[in-house]
Parts: C-alpha cells; structure tokens; sequence
C-alpha cells in the first residue's frame, strides 16, 4: 500500500508543480489555490499516507486500508479537478460548489478511516 500511496503523491507532484511553473511563468497565479490543494491534498497527504504505511501499519492490505486508499484517492481527485475547472472559470461557482463540498467530506472520511486504522494497528505495540 506504501507504493500506491507514493507513486499518487508523485503524480499529484508532478501535476501541481507544473501548475506552479505555469502560474510563475505566465504571471498569472489564478490557478494558486489549485496548485496549493495539489501539492497538499495531492501530494503531502498521500505522501503521509505512505509513510504511516511503510512505519506504523506494516503495509496492511486489509479491507479498510484499501477503502481508506480509495476513498482517499476518489476525494482528492474530484477537488483537484473540481478546483482547476472553478478557477480556470470553466464553470461557475454554484454548479461545482456542491461537487467540492462533497469531494471534501470524502477526504475528510479518508483522515478518518486513516486515525482508525491507525488506532487498530498500533493498539498493542
Ligand atoms: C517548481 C516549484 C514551484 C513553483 C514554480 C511554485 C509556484 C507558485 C506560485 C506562482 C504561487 C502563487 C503565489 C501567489 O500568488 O500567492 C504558489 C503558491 C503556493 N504554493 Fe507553490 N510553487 C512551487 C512549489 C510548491 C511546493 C513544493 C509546495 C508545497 C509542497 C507549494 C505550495 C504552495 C502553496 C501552499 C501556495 C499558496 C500560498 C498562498 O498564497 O497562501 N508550492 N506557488
Ligand atoms: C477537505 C479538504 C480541504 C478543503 C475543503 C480545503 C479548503 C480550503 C479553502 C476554502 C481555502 C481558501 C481558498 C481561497 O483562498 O479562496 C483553503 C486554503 C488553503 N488550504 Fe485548504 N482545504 C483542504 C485541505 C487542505 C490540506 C490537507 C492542507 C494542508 C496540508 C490545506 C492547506 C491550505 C493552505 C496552505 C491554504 C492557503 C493557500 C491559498 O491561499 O490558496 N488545505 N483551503
């Protein structure tokens, strides 16, 4: 599960970074929040991801672990796109404000399935 939750962060990276270079180049830093959620939503959280895996979980392939990386990857994909179409004004705020609030409760879910998979696999060491 280390490697999956590593090789997303580095596509998160990849992306948000170019973003970034874009923004720099071009002058035009309308896109910072979409770059700021790609490298932390993106790339941080599921860089985070990987590492509880590969130190505290022993890379658990358990059914909650899979879900918690789906649920993870789901979320984070729909507000990253969610936020490159508002802020590229490619739609308006009131069609994908109910698309982003959505998007972040399943993040949301993601750090909670996380803390409890954490709490199960640490409880006795
Ligand atoms: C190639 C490297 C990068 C470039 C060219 C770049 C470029 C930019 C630009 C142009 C802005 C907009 C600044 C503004 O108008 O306020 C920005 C904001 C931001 N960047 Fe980057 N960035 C890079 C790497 C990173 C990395 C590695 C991270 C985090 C892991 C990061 C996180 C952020 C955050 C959080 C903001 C929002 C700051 C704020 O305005 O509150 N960036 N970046
Ligand atoms: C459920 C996920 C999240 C939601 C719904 C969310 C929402 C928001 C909102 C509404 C803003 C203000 C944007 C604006 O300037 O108009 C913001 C900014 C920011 N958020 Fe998040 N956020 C989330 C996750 C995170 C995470 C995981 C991190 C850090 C690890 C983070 C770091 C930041 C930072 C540094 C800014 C200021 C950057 C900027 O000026 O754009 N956020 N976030």
């Amino acid at each position: 599960m280390d490697r999956k939750f590593i090789l997303t962060a580095f596509g998160y990276a990849v992306l948000g970074l170019a973003l970034g270079i874009y923004m720099a180049a071009s002058k035009n830093h309308g896109q910072h929040v979409t770059h700021a959620h790609f490298m932390l939503i993106g790339f941080l959280l599921s860089f985070i991801y990987g590492l509880c895996h590969k130190l505290w979980l022993n890379n658990s392939t358990s059914k909650l672990a899979i879900i918690q990386f789906y649920v993870h990857q789901i979320g984070s994909a729909v507000i990253l796109i969610g936020l490159f179409l508002l802020y590229g004004q490619f739609v308006d705020l009131e069609t994908i404000d109910p698309v982003l609030a959505v998007a972040s409760i399943t993040v949301f879910a993601g750090v909670i399935l996380m803390k409890i998979e954490f709490v199960r696999c640490t409880r006795n060491t």
